[in-house]
Protein backbone atom coordinates (compact mmCIF):
# COMPACT_ATOMS: atom_id res chain seq x y z
CA UNK A 1 0.00 0.00 0.00
CA UNK A 2 1.04 3.37 -0.39
CA UNK A 3 -0.30 6.63 -0.05
CA UNK A 4 -0.94 9.99 -1.68
CA UNK A 5 -0.71 13.44 0.56
CA UNK A 6 -1.09 15.97 -1.32
CA UNK A 7 1.38 19.19 -0.52
CA UNK A 8 -2.00 21.49 -0.27
CA UNK A 9 -3.37 20.14 3.17
CA UNK A 10 -6.97 21.42 2.13
CA UNK A 11 -6.78 18.30 -0.60
CA UNK A 12 -4.87 16.10 1.51
CA UNK A 13 -5.95 12.58 0.65
CA UNK A 14 -4.76 9.42 2.37
CA UNK A 15 -5.80 6.78 -0.31
CA UNK A 16 -5.16 3.30 0.45
CA UNK A 17 -4.32 2.11 -3.22
CA UNK A 18 -2.19 -0.95 -3.94
CA UNK A 19 1.42 -0.42 -5.52
CA UNK A 20 0.68 -2.25 -9.01
CA UNK A 21 4.19 -2.54 -9.35
CA UNK A 22 4.67 -0.34 -12.23
CA UNK A 23 5.79 3.36 -11.00
CA UNK A 24 4.22 5.15 -13.77
CA UNK A 25 1.01 3.53 -13.79
CA UNK A 26 1.22 3.74 -9.98
CA UNK A 27 1.26 7.63 -10.20
CA UNK A 28 -1.55 7.61 -12.80
CA UNK A 29 -3.69 5.98 -10.30
CA UNK A 30 -2.86 8.51 -7.53
CA UNK A 31 -4.02 11.64 -10.03
CA UNK A 32 -7.05 9.32 -10.65
CA UNK A 33 -7.83 9.24 -6.85
CA UNK A 34 -6.99 13.21 -6.48
CA UNK A 35 -9.91 13.61 -8.83
CA UNK A 36 -12.40 11.23 -6.96
CA UNK A 37 -11.02 13.31 -3.80
CA UNK A 38 -12.37 16.84 -5.87
CA UNK A 39 -15.58 15.08 -6.50
CA UNK A 40 -16.26 14.65 -3.11
CA UNK A 41 -15.56 17.97 -2.00
CA UNK A 42 -17.89 19.19 -4.55
CA UNK A 43 -20.81 17.30 -3.65
CA UNK A 44 -20.28 17.88 -0.12
CA UNK A 45 -20.69 22.10 -1.43
CA UNK A 46 -23.73 20.80 -2.84
CA UNK A 47 -25.17 19.02 0.04
CA UNK A 48 -25.88 22.47 1.50
CA UNK A 49 -27.72 24.17 -1.68
CA UNK A 50 -28.81 24.04 -4.95
CA UNK A 51 -26.44 23.65 -7.50
CA UNK A 52 -25.61 27.41 -9.54
CA UNK A 53 -24.27 27.53 -13.14
CA UNK A 54 -20.90 27.84 -11.25
CA UNK A 55 -20.80 24.89 -9.52
CA UNK A 56 -21.83 23.57 -12.71
CA UNK A 57 -19.07 24.79 -14.63
CA UNK A 58 -16.54 23.61 -12.02
CA UNK A 59 -18.72 19.99 -12.51
CA UNK A 60 -17.93 20.23 -16.78
CA UNK A 61 -14.32 20.94 -15.81
CA UNK A 62 -13.59 18.10 -13.51
CA UNK A 63 -15.72 15.46 -15.31
CA UNK A 64 -13.60 16.35 -18.30
CA UNK A 65 -10.43 16.47 -16.63
CA UNK A 66 -11.79 12.87 -15.39
CA UNK A 67 -12.88 11.12 -18.86
CA UNK A 68 -9.84 12.21 -20.51
CA UNK A 69 -7.52 11.10 -17.99
CA UNK A 70 -8.87 7.81 -17.66
CA UNK A 71 -8.90 7.49 -21.45
CA UNK A 72 -5.09 8.17 -21.31
CA UNK A 73 -4.56 5.43 -18.31
CA UNK A 74 -6.37 3.10 -20.07
CA UNK A 75 -4.99 3.07 -23.09
CA UNK A 76 -1.49 3.57 -21.56
CA UNK A 77 -2.32 0.35 -19.12
CA UNK A 78 -4.19 -1.85 -22.72
CA UNK A 79 -0.62 -0.68 -24.71
CA UNK A 80 1.85 -2.39 -21.88
CA UNK A 81 -0.40 -5.40 -21.54
CA UNK A 82 -0.54 -5.98 -25.43
CA UNK A 83 3.40 -5.27 -25.48
CA UNK A 84 4.26 -8.20 -23.03
CA UNK A 85 1.35 -10.34 -24.12
CA UNK A 86 -0.56 -10.28 -20.56
CA UNK A 87 -3.19 -13.25 -20.74
CA UNK A 88 -5.69 -11.44 -19.23
CA UNK A 89 -6.08 -8.90 -21.50
CA UNK A 90 -9.23 -9.37 -22.97
CA UNK A 91 -11.44 -9.13 -19.53
CA UNK A 92 -9.62 -6.63 -18.35
CA UNK A 93 -10.63 -4.10 -20.85
CA UNK A 94 -13.90 -5.43 -21.02
CA UNK A 95 -13.70 -3.56 -17.67
CA UNK A 96 -11.87 -0.69 -18.75
CA UNK A 97 -14.91 -0.16 -21.80
CA UNK A 98 -17.34 -1.11 -19.55
CA UNK A 99 -15.77 2.17 -16.86
CA UNK A 100 -16.22 4.04 -20.33
CA UNK A 101 -19.38 3.10 -21.34
CA UNK A 102 -20.48 4.38 -18.11
CA UNK A 103 -18.78 7.42 -17.99
CA UNK A 104 -20.93 8.52 -21.25
CA UNK A 105 -24.02 7.57 -19.20
CA UNK A 106 -23.19 9.85 -16.64
CA UNK A 107 -21.90 12.48 -19.20
CA UNK A 108 -25.72 12.80 -20.51
CA UNK A 109 -27.16 13.57 -17.79
CA UNK A 110 -24.31 15.62 -16.42
CA UNK A 111 -25.22 17.61 -20.04
CA UNK A 112 -28.67 17.94 -18.77
CA UNK A 113 -27.91 19.51 -15.55
CA UNK A 114 -29.16 16.36 -13.88
CA UNK A 115 -28.01 16.60 -10.32
CA UNK A 116 -29.12 12.94 -9.36
CA UNK A 117 -25.53 12.25 -11.52
CA UNK A 118 -23.29 12.79 -8.85
CA UNK A 119 -24.70 9.50 -6.92
CA UNK A 120 -23.69 7.27 -9.59
CA UNK A 121 -20.63 9.17 -10.74
CA UNK A 122 -19.38 9.21 -6.86
CA UNK A 123 -20.12 5.38 -6.83
CA UNK A 124 -18.72 4.91 -9.56
CA UNK A 125 -15.32 6.53 -9.09
CA UNK A 126 -14.69 4.95 -5.89
CA UNK A 127 -15.61 1.32 -6.67
CA UNK A 128 -12.96 2.08 -9.40
CA UNK A 129 -10.15 2.84 -6.90
CA UNK A 130 -11.07 0.26 -4.42
CA UNK A 131 -12.47 -2.65 -7.02
CA UNK A 132 -11.00 -2.27 -10.06
CA UNK A 133 -7.37 -1.14 -8.98
CA UNK A 134 -6.82 -3.15 -6.15
CA UNK A 135 -8.55 -6.21 -6.76
CA UNK A 136 -8.12 -6.18 -11.09
CA UNK A 137 -4.94 -3.78 -11.43
CA UNK A 138 -3.03 -5.54 -8.49
CA UNK A 139 -3.58 -9.03 -10.36
CA UNK A 140 -0.97 -8.11 -13.43
CA UNK A 141 1.24 -6.86 -10.28
CA UNK A 142 3.63 -10.23 -10.61
CA UNK A 143 2.92 -10.82 -14.06
CA UNK A 144 4.81 -7.39 -15.17
CA UNK A 145 7.64 -7.18 -11.88
CA UNK A 146 8.40 -10.90 -13.66
CA UNK A 147 9.18 -9.24 -17.28
CA UNK A 148 11.47 -6.26 -15.40
CA UNK A 149 8.99 -3.52 -15.56
CA UNK A 150 8.95 -1.42 -12.41
FE1 LIG B 1 -5.39 1.12 -13.72
FE1 LIG C 1 -7.15 -1.45 -15.29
Amino acid sequence: MFGLKSSNPKNASHCLLKDVGVNSINRQHLRLASYAVEFNQIVEDLAKKEATNKDWHRIDALFSRVTRYVQTHFSEEEELMKAHGYPYFDAHKQLHDRFVNDLIKVQSKINNRKIAFKEKFGSMLWDWLINHINEEDYKYREFFREKGLR
